[in-house]
C-alpha cells in the first residue's frame, strides 16, 4: 500500500539539463500511477550537493559552496515545479538533518566491524566522483563517460568492508527482478563475479563533505553520503532524526530509478551498505538508457543540450513528456529528433486523440440535444471498442508496472486508433442521413464516446493535463493523482489491506458503459494544439 520510489539525487554542478528530465518525468508517471491505484506513495527527488566536483564548481564561479548550491538546487526546484512533478520529497544533502542521519547509519556500519583504514591509490574521474578501474600504470588515462583526463590519486582513507558482503550481494542480483531491465543484470554479475574490494568512503583534505565523527581530517566519501539522502527524505520534516524511522515511514524502497551509469552503486555498493548496518534492502532497481540529440551525445562543447527550460515553454508539457515517454523505450538509450517529436505529437496527439474527441463530441451534441446519445447495444460490455478498451487498460497496465512507458502509450494510443477505425467504418454522418439509423447512431457514437473516455482515463499517469482536459470535455471529474492526492481508505488501514482492495476513483472508471447518456457536453475545443517548430530547439 505504501510505494517508495526515488529518482538519482542530482549533482548541482550545473543546472538541469533534459537527461535529468527525463528520469524524472519517467518517475512522475510511476508515482501518479501508483497514487492513482490507492497507494500512498513517497516519490523522492533531489540533489545531491557534496564534493570535489562541486568544490570545484563553486570556487570556479568564484562562490562559496553552500551559496553555490544552494542556487542551484533552487534552480532544481523551480524546473520540478514548472514541470509539475509531483516528488513528495526534494532532499538536499547539504541539509543538517541528514548530516545527523549519516552519523546514525556510519555508527552502525562501524559498529558492524565494516569501516577500516586503507590505502587507496588509483585513477579518478572528478566529474564520476569515482575509482576507476584502470591499471596504475595507464598513460594519461581519460573517463570513458566524459572524455576527461582521470586524476591519480594515492591517500589513507576510511574503507567499507564490502568484500564481506560478495554472497549475499551475489544473492541479490540473481533475484529474478532486483536489477531491471534484465539486460542490464548481466554487467553488474560479471563486475561481482571478479570479486568485490573493500572502497573507501572518506576523503582527506575535502572540506565540502560531512565530517567523519571520530576521524578528524576525513569527510565521507560522496557516494556514501549521497545514498543515504534516500533516507532522510523519508523522515517527516519536522521529527527527529531517528534512523530506525525510516522503516515506518516507507523503507524499505519499491524502486530506486537511475541511469545505466550508476547501477552498481545502486545494486552493489548500496545494498551491501544497508546490509551493514542491519537495514532492509530496496526491491528494484532499474537503470534506465542515456538519451543522445540528433545522433550525438548532448553536451555543452558540442553545443546542443537541450534545456528542460526552453523546451517546456516551446512546446509544452504533455508533448515533451508524450515523446520521451512513446518514443523512447526506457530501458534502452534513445535519440532526441526534433522532427519525429513534432510529428508524433501532431499524429497522436493532435490528430488521433484529439481530432476523435472534437468530432465525435461535435455529432453527439447536434444530432442528440448537445449531450451523450442513448447508449443502446453501445453499453454491451462485449461491444468491439468495450473489448478494445479493456485490452488497452490491461495491457497498458502490465507495461507500467515494468516501467515500459513505450508499450503503456502504444495500448492508449491504440484504443484511439480503433475508435477512429470503427467511426469511420460505421460512418455515422452519412447514416444520420438514411432513415430509421438513428438508434444505430447513436449507439455508435455512445461507444466512440465512450471508448475516448476509457482514453482519456488510461492517459492519466502518462499526460496528466490532457488527460484533464479531455475528461472536462467529456462532462467527467478529472483525477487527482499529484501530491494532493489523498490516500486511499484502503491505504489507510490494515485491516482493509488483508481484505483486499476498495477500487479507487480511476479503477472504478474503468468500466464499460459508465459515461451517463443525456450527459452535456460542454463545447468542444480543441484539447491539443499542433506543435509547429520552425526552429531547431
Ligand atoms: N549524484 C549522482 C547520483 C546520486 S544518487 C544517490 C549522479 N548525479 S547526476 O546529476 O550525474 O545524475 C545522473 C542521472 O541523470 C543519471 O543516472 C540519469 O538518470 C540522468 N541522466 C544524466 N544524463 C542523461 C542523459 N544524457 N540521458 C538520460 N539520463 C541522463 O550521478
Amino acid at each position: 500500500m505504501s510505494y517508495t520510489l526515488t529518482t538519482p539525487l542530482y549533482y548541482v554542478n550545473d543546472r538541469a539539463h533534459l537527461g535529468s528530465t527525463y528520469t524524472t518525468l519517467a518517475c512522475d508517471a510511476i508515482a501518479r500511477h501508483r497514487r492513482l491505484c490507492g497507494d500512498q506513495v513517497h516519490f523522492i527527488t533531489g540533489c545531491d550537493e557534496h564534493g570535489q566536483k562541486i568544490q570545484r564548481t563553486a570556487e570556479a564561479a568564484g562562490l562559496t559552496p553552500q551559496a553555490h548550491c544552494d542556487s542551484v538546487s533552487a534552480s532544481y526546484r523551480d524546473l520540478w515545479s514548472r514541470w509539475q512533478i509531483s516528488n513528495d520529497r526534494l532532499i538536499r544533502t547539504t541539509d543538517p538533518r541528514h548530516r545527523q542521519l549519516v552519523e546514525q547509519f556510519f555508527a552502525r556500519v562501524e559498529a558492524s566491524g565494516d569501516v577500516v583504514e586503507g590505502r587507496q591509490q588509483g585513477w579518478y574521474c572528478v566529474a564520476c566522483e569515482e575509482f576507476k578501474d584502470d591499471a596504475p600504470g595507464a598513460e594519461d588515462p581519460e573517463c570513458s563517460i566524459h572524455q576527461r583526463p582521470l586524476e591519480w590519486r594515492d591517500e589513507v582513507n576510511l574503507f567499507f568492508r564490502l568484500s564481506r558482503y560478495q554472497a549475499q550481494i551475489e544473492e541479490l542480483i540473481a533475484r529474478p527482478g532486483f536489477i531491471q531491465p534484465a539486460s542490464r543484470r548481466r554487467e553488474v554479475e560479471n563486475f561481482v563475479v571478479q570479486g568485490l574490494r573493500d572502497f573507501s568512503i572518506s576523503r582527506i583534505d575535502l572540506p565540502w563533505g560531512i565530517p567523519v565523527p571520530g576521524h578528524p581530517g576525513h569527510t565521507f566519501y560522496v557516494w556514501f553520503d549521497a545514498l543515504l539522502g534516500y533516507l532522510t527524505a523519508l523522515l517527516e520534516p519536522d521529527e527527529p532524526v531517528v534512523l530506525d524511522q525510516i522503516l515506518q515511514r516507507g523503507w524499505p524502497a519499491q524502486l530506486h530509478v537511475i541511469g545505466k551509469d550508476i547501477l552498481r552503486f545502486h545494486a552493489v555498493y548500496w545494498p551491501a551498505m544497508l546490509l551493514s548496518a542491519g537495514l532492509p534492502l530496496p526491491e528494484r532497481v532499474f537503470g534506465h538508457g542515456f538519451l543522445t540529440r540528433e545522433g550525438q551525445k548532448m553536451g555543452k562543447s558540442l553545443g546542443n543540450v537541450l534545456d528542460p527550460v526552453v523546451l517546456l515553454e516551446r512546446c509544452g508539457r504533455d508533448a515533451v513528456r508524450w515523446y520521451l515517454l512513446r518514443d523512447i523505450p526506457f530501458g534502452d538509450d534513445g535519440d532526441f529528433q526534433q522532427q519525429r517529436f513534432s510529428d508524433l505529437v501532431n499524429n497522436d496527439l493532435a490528430n488521433t486523440i484529439g481530432n476523435l474527441l472534437n468530432r465525435t463530441s461535435s455529432m453527439a451534441r447536434r444530432w442528440f440535444d448537445g449531450g451523450v446519445p442513448p447508449a443502446g447495444a453501445g453499453e454491451d460490455p462485449a461491444h468491439p471498442l468495450a473489448l478494445a478498451a479493456q485490452d488497452a487498460a490491461d495491457r497498458s497496465a502490465a507495461a507500467l508496472e515494468a516501467l515500459d512507458f513505450r508499450t503503456a502509450a502504444e495500448a492508449v494510443l491504440g484504443l484511439a486508433i480503433a475508435a477512429n477505425g470503427f467511426l469511420n467504418e460505421r460512418a455515422p454522418w452519412s447514416r444520420m442521413k438514411q432513415e430509421g439509423q438513428g438508434e444505430v447512431v447513436a449507439a455508435d457514437l455512445y461507444a466512440v464516446l465512450e471508448a475516448t473516455r476509457w482514453v482519456g482515463v488510461l492517459l492519466a499517469p502518462l499526460l496528466p493535463e490532457l488527460s484533464d482536459r479531455m475528461l472536462e470535455q467529456l462532462g467527467q471529474e478529472p483525477f487527482e493523482s499529484g501530491t494532493e492526492t489523498l490516500p486511499s481508505p484502503v491505504a489507510l488501514s490494515l485491516e482493509a489491506a488483508s481484505t483486499a482492495a476498495t477500487p479507487t476513483a480511476w479503477q472504478v472508471a474503468q468500466q464499460w458503459g459508465r459515461l451517463q447518456p443525456g450527459l452535456e457536453l460542454p463545447e468542444p475545443s480543441p484539447v491539443m494544439g499542433r506543435l509547429e517548430l520552425d526552429s531547431p530547439l
